[in-house]
Order: C-alpha cells, then sequence, then structure tokens
C-alpha cells in the first residue's frame, strides 16, 4: 500500500535527543559524550511536524548503538548548501531506519557522509567536482593521516630545485588576491600536488580551498572584484580583517581543524568522483543533495533563458579550487575570455529547472532498492509535490518532511525552509 504524508504545521515531534537547544551547557554536553548526532544543532527538524502516519511492518532494530564511540566535530566550512549545521536534524531522521552502507551522492563539505561515518555507517562520499572529491578523501576516506607542522612548513614554502610555474599570477593579476598572494598560491598548490601520500595531499588540499575561500568577499570566484577588499573606503559589510590575514595564517588554522577531524573506522568509508547517475555499486540507503533550483525564474543566475530556473552551478562558483585541482591541466580548461577566468563551462543538468525533474526521476530508479533520502527546499524547482509523486513511483512508503525556516547565508528569499523526503 503506498502512503504519502504531508504534515499539519501545528503537529509537533517529541524531542528526538536528549539534549534539546535550550539544554544548558553541561546538559548539552553531557549528551554529546553519548551520542554522536546529539553535539550537533537538531533544531532544525527537532522542531519539526513529523509524519507519523506510516508503520513498521517489523519491530526495526536502531542504527548501530553510538554509545562506544566519541563524535568527531566537523570543521568549519563557507560552502553554498552546506548541510553542515542540519546534520543533527537529519541523522535524527533517519535513526529508526536499518542500513550500513549508505551514499552521500552529491556530497560537497562532506558534511553528511561524515556524520555517517561518526555513527559508523559504511559510507561513499562522491561528488562530480575534482576539488571535492580532494575533500571527500581527506575527511571520510581517510582513517589516519594528519597534517604536522613539518607538513605545513614543507607545504608554504619555496623549495630550492624546483622550478615553479606561475599560472596563477600570470591569469589571476587583480582578479582575486594581491600579486604576492597569487606568487604564494602558486607555489603552495605545485608543492602540494608533489606530495606522494594521497591522503596527507588531500588534507593539504583541504586546507588550502578553505584558506582560499575565507579570503574571498562572499566566498566564491564569480566576480573579479579584488577591488572590494582593496579599496580605501568605508565598509558597512565584509570582513576586511580575515581578507587580509595572510594565507599562512589561515592555512594553519585549517589544518588544524582537517587534523581534528579525523575518524578511524578501519578502511569502511570511501570517496568518488563521478557523475551521480553513474555510480554502478548498490546501498541500504542514498542521500541525495543535488543544486538547489529555485522556484523563482527572476534571472538571479546569469544566461538563464526566459522562464527557466537555474541552479547553483558550483563548477562557476567554485572554479579556482577546480583549478587549483587540476593546476597542470589549467591553462587547457580557463576561459581566457572571461573577465574573471573561470573555467570553460559546462552543462549541467541538475542546474537547470527544465531538466532536473528528469534527473530525479532517473536516479529514483537507479537506485530504487536503496532507501532514498532528499534534502530539498520548500520553494525548489521542481515542486515537493513533483518530487514526492516521482519517487511514490519507485517507493511503498514517502515520508515529507518539512523543517523550520531556514536561511542560507546569501538567500535573500525569506519564504524558503528545508524539507527532507525519505522513500523507502
Ligand atoms: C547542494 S551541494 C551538496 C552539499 C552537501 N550536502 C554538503 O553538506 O556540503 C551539491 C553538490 O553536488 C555536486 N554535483 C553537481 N552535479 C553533480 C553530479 N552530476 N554528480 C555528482 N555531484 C554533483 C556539486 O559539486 C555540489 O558539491
Amino acid at each position: 500500500m503506498q502512503q504519502i504524508c504531508r504534515l499539519q504545521s501545528t503537529e509537533r515531534a517529541p524531542w528526538p535527543s536528549a539534549a534539546p537547544p535550550w539544554a544548558s551547557s553541561e546538559a548539552k554536553s553531557k549528551s554529546r559524550d553519548t551520542h554522536p548526532s546529539r553535539c550537533l544543532d537538531v533544531s532544525t527538524f527537532g522542531l519539526l511536524n513529523v509524519c507519523r502516519a506510516y508503520c513498521h511492518k517489523t519491530a526495526r532494530r536502531r542504527p548501530l548503538t553510538t554509545s562506544s564511540t566519541t563524535t568527531t566535530p566537523f570543521p568549519t566550512t563557507r560552502y553554498q548548501g552546506s548541510k553542515r549545521k542540519l546534520t543533527g536534524a537529519i541523522l535524527a531522521q533517519l535513526e529508526n531506519l536499518e542500513f550500513t552502507t549508505a551514499l552521500d551522492a552529491f556530497a560537497g563539505t562532506g558534511a553528511v557522509a561524515h556524520s555517517l561515518k561518526n555513527i559508523r555507517k559504511h559510507v561513499t562520499y562522491n561528488d562530480a567536482l575534482a576539488f571535492n572529491h580532494q575533500i571527500g578523501l581527506a575527511l571520510i576516506e581517510n582513517d589516519t593521516v594528519t597534517i604536522s607542522d613539518a607538513d605545513i612548513m614543507s607545504a608554504t614554502s619555496r623549495h630550492p630545485g624546483i622550478d615553479y610555474d606561475n599560472f596563477i599570477e600570470q591569469t589571476f593579476d587583480d582578479i582575486y588576491f594581491t600579486s604576492e598572494e597569487n606568487t604564494w598560491l602558486d607555489v603552495t598548490t605545485q608543492n602540494i600536488r608533489r606530495v606522494e601520500c594521497k591522503y596527507k595531499r588531500a588534507m593539504l588540499f583541504y586546507a588550502l580551498f578553505q584558506s582560499t575561500m575565507i579570503k574571498r568577499p562572499y566566498n566564491l570566484f564569480h566576480r573579479k572584484n579584488l577591488y572590494m577588499r582593496t579599496a580605501n573606503v568605508e565598509r558597512s559589510f565584509g570582513n576586511k580583517a580575515t581578507w587580509d590575514r595572510p594565507f599562512p595564517d589561515h592555512f594553519t588554522k585549517f589544518a588544524l581543524e582537517a587534523n581534528a577531524a579525523i575518524i578511524n573506522t578501519n578502511g569502511t568509508c570511501n570517496a568518488t568522483c563521478r557523475d551521480a547517475l553513474a555510480i554502478e555499486e548498490t546501498f541500504d540507503l542514498v542521500y541525495i543533495d543535488p543544486p538547489y533550483v529555485s522556484g523563482s525564474t527572476s534571472g538571479r543566475k546569469v544566461g538563464a533563458k526566459v522562464g527557466v530556473s537555474v541552479g547553483v552551478d558550483y563548477h562557476h562558483f567554485y572554479h579556482f579550487l577546480e583549478g587549483m585541482t587540476r593546476y597542470a591541466d589549467w591553462p587547457t580548461l580557463v576561459d581566457q575570455t572571461s573577465k574573471h577566468r573561470r573555467l570553460k563551462s559546462q552543462s549541467n543538468p541538475w542546474c537547470n529547472g527544465s531538466k532536473n525533474t528528469e534527473m530525479f526521476s532517473h536516479l529514483f530508479e537507479r537506485f530504487e532498492k536503496s532507501i532514498l533520502v532528499i534534502s530539498y527546499r520548500s520553494d525548489g524547482t521542481p515542486s515537493i509535490d513533483e518530487l514526492r509523486a516521482r519517487l511514490a513511483r519507485v517507493k511503498q512508503n514517502v515520508t515529507v518532511i518539512e523543517g523550520k525556516r531556514y536561511q542560507y547565508a546569501l538567500s535573500t528569499n525569506r519564504k524558503s525552509h528545508e524539507v527532507l523526503l525519505i522513500g523507502r
């Protein structure tokens, strides 16, 4: 029997964890010791209206008990659409589902994959972008490798005998960073690429990406706007002190954060870099968080056809990080005609409001045997009703869970809130 539920906004779910957000910090830290998901922000779905209309035909075992494991914190991040602040809320919704293997198909920062690794699920991190793959290798596949002071020194210093290329300095003059910073980026990127151990290399790349993002207005690479940082003007926004802090300082801080995020699960997790639809393996659960395509067609993104919503284009927003990862190929990948020297554009159907609905259907069919969990927004394209109907074609039980209002840092849409769809 097919059961589809839509939540009533007046219903309240029982608090799913030991310590609600208003509990004392002592109570919170107590619960933190005993349950990994509970040290994270569970409020978004915690105050949710949870659909209880479906019933469990058989008594389900709780996911692996977590009392013997300690929670490892996920580092701070400035990545668009990161679910870092929602992982506790998402995990709380998965508590009664029985699964061991999980795919985070559009993993980005890896926040969700990391929270699943924390509760000892066997996680595969996947993302189509090469720089994100490095993040997956560093924080998800890597079990033991950390960065030492000597590694930092070696990665960030110019070594005698190496003939360094200066592609960044030449190509990105006056676009994102100062000339001196561009030189530092050229040297550090090339040093990191020479590191033999793939996990150490990935950890160093992680620190490099975070340092590069934090020094950018809006944390993006979508415009030539170094002037925002260097102009001698009164500022009502932005963080000039952070933008001006030297790269090595940021790099060291993020290296330490990455070190603190490593969990040893003895080889049970891995990272892949594929189109989500090209993944061949099977999983008990697949978590799906593709680029957000808003319902509005007001043309917030450049290049949209009239009437077509366009989603967050990660390849465009983060092209500089992708370029550093693929440094040797960068000269052939860069679009020299664009003012901000982006990579030659690649069309992605997941970012196109007239194509992504079909992509969801293909993905649901591809993983029809898995529990499907989809992070979504109330104002997304396709609509939640459409998505729910498509999910119901492959899944008997579909649950729609609406979170309280949640604002992305850069979002101007005040009516949008988080939604989680679960198909079983
Ligand atoms: C909304 S973000 C995911 C955020 C992630 N859940 C987090 O917490 O950081 C969407 C991600 O999908 C990736 N992506 C876009 N198209 C993809 C595709 N066809 N296959 C796999 N990943 C893709 C992007 O690189 C981006 O990192």
